[in-house]
C-alpha cells in the first residue's frame, strides 16, 4: 500500500459536468460557480471546454466565461481543446494550460471527435508542438479506459502505450478516464499497473464516472496504488455527450470525505465544497448527486 500524503483534487465539474446538463447554464452562473470553486481550496478547476459550439452547445461561451472568471494566482484554469483551432482561440484568450483528449476505442473516437484515434494522436502531437512553443502546460485525458459505449472491453496495453505516447509528445500529466463508470476495482487496479509499466506513478490521474457507484472503491484502489491525483465533479454533476447512460462525474464532496477520513491532505474545505455543489445543482435543476452532501 502506497498511499499518498497529500493529493490533488481536479475539478471537472464547469466543463465535463456543464458539458452534459440538458439544461444550458447563464454565462453569468457559470463565472459565479468558477469564482465560488476558486474559493474552496481547489488548485485546479477545469473551466470549459474550446470545442465546436456545434457539438457542444452548453459550452459556447467558452471565451466569455475564460476571459471574465476571476483568476487566482494559486490555481490553475485549463481549458479542454479538440484541434488546432480550439488551441489558437484559447491562446488568443490567455489560457496557460489546455487538456487534450483521445481514446483506443475507434468507434468512441469517430462519434466524440469525428477522427479517427491515429488522426486524434496526429493532432494532438500539433497541438503539443504549438504549445510547447509556446509554453502552454498540456495534460492528456484518454477515456474509455475500463470499457467503452460501442466496442465494450478496451485492451489495456493499448491504453498504456498511448499514455505513453502522450508524455513522450509532452503532457505531463496523463488522466485515465472512465468514461462510462463500468470500471471495478480489480479492473482498475491491473489497468493501473499495466500503465505504470510505462509512464511514472506521479504522472497518472484517475477520472472516474458513478455510473455503477464503483467510483470511490476504484479510486480507494488508485490511491493504494499511489496515485495522487483525482478527478471528479461538485454535485456528482455531468456524463458524457456521446456515451449513451454514462452517468455523472464522481461526486468532489465524496471524494473529499473519503480522503480526509483517509487523513489525504487537499488544501479543500468540505463545507464550502457543498455549499458550491447546491449551488449549481439548483441551477442545473437537478439533485445534487452527493451522499455525504446529502447526508449533511
Ligand atoms: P467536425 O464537425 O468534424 O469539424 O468536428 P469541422 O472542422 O468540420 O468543423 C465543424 C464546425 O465547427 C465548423 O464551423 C468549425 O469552424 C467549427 P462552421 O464552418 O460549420 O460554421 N469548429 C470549431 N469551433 C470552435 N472551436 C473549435 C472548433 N473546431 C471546429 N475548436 C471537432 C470535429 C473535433 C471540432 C468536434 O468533433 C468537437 O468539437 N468535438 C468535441 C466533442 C466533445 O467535446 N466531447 C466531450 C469531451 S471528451 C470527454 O468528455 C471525456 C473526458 O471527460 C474524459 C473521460 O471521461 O473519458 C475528457
Ligand atoms: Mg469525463
Amino acid at each position: 500500500m502506497l498511499f499518498p500524503s497529500k493529493v490533488k483534487m481536479v475539478e471537472v465539474g464547469p466543463r465535463d459536468g456543464l458539458q452534459n446538463e440538458e439544461k444550458i447554464i447563464d454565462t453569468k452562473i457559470k463565472i459565479e460557480f468558477i469564482n465560488r470553486l476558486s474559493a474552496t481550496g481547489l488548485s485546479v478547476i477545469e473551466a470549459t471546454s474550446f470545442v465546436s459550439p456545434k457539438w457542444i452547445p452548453q459550452l459556447a461561451d467558452h471565451e466569455e466565461v475564460y476571459k471574465k472568471i476571476t483568476k487566482k494566482t494559486n490555481v490553475a484554469y485549463p481549458v479542454l481543446v479538440p484541434n488546432l483551432k480550439g488551441f489558437e482561440n484559447a491562446l488568443a484568450c490567455g489560457v496557460k494550460e489546455i487538456a487534450v483528449f483521445t481514446t483506443p476505442s475507434e468507434t468512441f473516437s469517430q462519434r466524440n471527435t469525428n477522427m479517427t484515434a491515429a488522426e486524434s494522436m496526429r493532432i494532438i502531437a500539433d497541438i503539443l508542438q504549438a504549445a510547447n512553443a509556446n509554453q502552454i502546460h498540456v495534460r492528456g485525458y484518454i477515456s474509455c479506459v475500463l470499457g467503452c459505449p460501442y466496442e465494450g472491453d478496451i485492451s489495456t496495453q493499448a491504453v498504456a502505450d498511448m499514455a505513453e505516447t502522450l508524455v513522450r509528445l509532452g503532457c505531463y500529466e496523463i488522466s485515465l478516464g472512465d468514461t462510462i463508470g463500468v470500471g471495478t476495482p480489480g479492473k482498475t487496479d491491473r489497468l493501473l499497473k499495466t500503465v505504470m509499466e510505462k509512464i511514472p506513478r506521479e504522472k497518472i490521474a484517475v477520472h472516474f464516472h458513478d455510473t455503477y457507484g464503483q467510483a470511490l472503491t476504484n479510486i480507494y484502489v488508485a490511491l493504494s496504488n499511489g496515485i495522487h491525483v483525482i478527478d471528479s465533479a461538485v454535485a456528482g454533476l455531468g456524463g458524457c455527450p456521446y456515451a449513451k447512460g454514462a452517468s455523472g462525474n464522481v461526486a468532489s464532496e465524496d471524494v473529499l470525505y473519503m480522503l480526509n477520513g483517509l487523513g489525504i491532505e487537499t488544501g479543500v474545505d468540505l463545507n464550502e465544497l457543498i455549499s458550491v455543489g447546491r449551488f449549481i445543482a439548483k441551477q442545473v435543476g437537478k439533485p445534487v448527486q452527493s451522499k455525504v452532501s446529502n447526508a449533511k
